[in-house]
């Protein structure tokens, strides 16, 4: 690779071919970014752009998300799914309006510290909405390093310090010019350095691959394949949940029996979303989400021992 600007390359092919999302427009706030990082963990980008765009029309600001109940958050989630996601936003809101007076910061320890955010997000929103120098690692910025630095087709196991060392190593030391080859790196790998289908001819550092140079050997290991929803608790959390987001009344246990036969995993599907605090029951017994008047809680805590984010490196990739 000696003598290749491969920033060069990058940052151009990005400036010209990268789709335009609406999260990273001119003029996209801090807090844009943040919303998108919490949504594109887990959802293809193209399932989360008309969201990301109706969200930021009613709470532009963290302060508009913190002052408005948690259902509304959940039901503004729609059907991008995991939506605990979308109690941990509104949580994040609260802190940022509490605690840094409204501000998203642009450190990435105090980050960290919001809940849902975790040290891939943290990473994400120092570098695309500060521009600073971090590597930022997912699936798909993994599979391009494996193949441009190592010469292997699929990435293999994650090893966060590797990982970042890898990319720490690629980018350049000026900050802003860092955190544009980051996002350059992470287009790439989602639309051209694909993990089935790549695109070489399209590719601006192919001249550079070591993976193409030593004539594309298959990779030892197989990319790992997406897990199953048909027939998962997750499926019918969806279902449960779909009807009491979709009605505006809260909703008696019988409606809710018709979205699934089954009823010992029904009966776990709702219990799970009462404790994840993403469906309250009412004491009439009536079902709804939560942040309206008279509910019972139900006990959950929607923050309570999670992982952060759901460790991106290891997650599979959201084009
Ligand atoms: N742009 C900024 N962050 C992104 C992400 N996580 N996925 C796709 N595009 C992005």
């Amino acid at each position: 690779m000696a003598g290749v600007d491969l920033t060069g390359a990058l940052v151009a092919w990005y400036d010209q071919h990268a789709r335009d999302l609406p999260w990273r427009r001119l003029g996209v706030t801090p807090w844009g970014v943040l919303v998108s990082e919490f949504m594109l963990q887990q959802t293809p980008v193209a399932r989360v752009a008309p969201v990301w765009s109706a969200w930021m029309l009613r709470w532009p600001q963290p302060s508009d998300l913190a002052a408005a109940p948690a259902g509304d958050a959940v039901r503004a989630w729609g059907r991008l799914g995991y939506p605990r996601r979308a109690l941990r936003l509104h949580e994040c809101a609260r802190l940022i309006s509490r605690q840094h007076g409204g501000t998203v910061p642009d450190d990435r320890d105090a980050l960290l510290a919001l809940p849902g955010v975790g040290a891939y997000t943290a990473r994400a929103v120092v570098a695309f909405a500060f521009g600073q120098r971090h590597p930022v690692v997912d699936v798909n910025v993994r599979r391009v390093v494996a193949r441009l630095v190592h010469g292997r087709g699929q990435p293999g196991a994650a090893s966060p310090r590797r990982d970042h060392g890898d990319v720490d190593a690629l980018l350049p030391d000026t900050a802003p010019l860092a955190a544009r080859l980051s996002i350059a790196l992470m287009e790439l790998g989602a639309t051209v350095c694909r993990a089935a289908a790549p695109t070489c001819t399209q590719c601006p550092v192919a001249d550079a691959c070591a993976w193409r140079r030593a004539g594309y050997p298959p990779a030892a290991d197989r990319p790992a394949r997406a897990q199953p929803f048909p027939g998962t608790d997750r499926e019918v959390r969806g279902r449960l949940l779909d009807v009491v987001r979709t009605v505006n009344e809260p909703v008696e246990r019988a409606r809710l029996d018709l979205v699934w036969p089954e009823p010992v995993q029904r009966d776990r599907a709702l219990h799970s979303l009462i404790v994840d605090g993403l469906v309250v029951r009412r004491p009439d017994g009536h079902f709804a989400l939560p942040g309206g008047a008279d509910c019972d809680p139900g006990g959950g805590d929607p923050g309570n021992g999670e992982p952060a984010d759901q460790d991106p490196i290891h997650r599979r990739a959201t084009t």
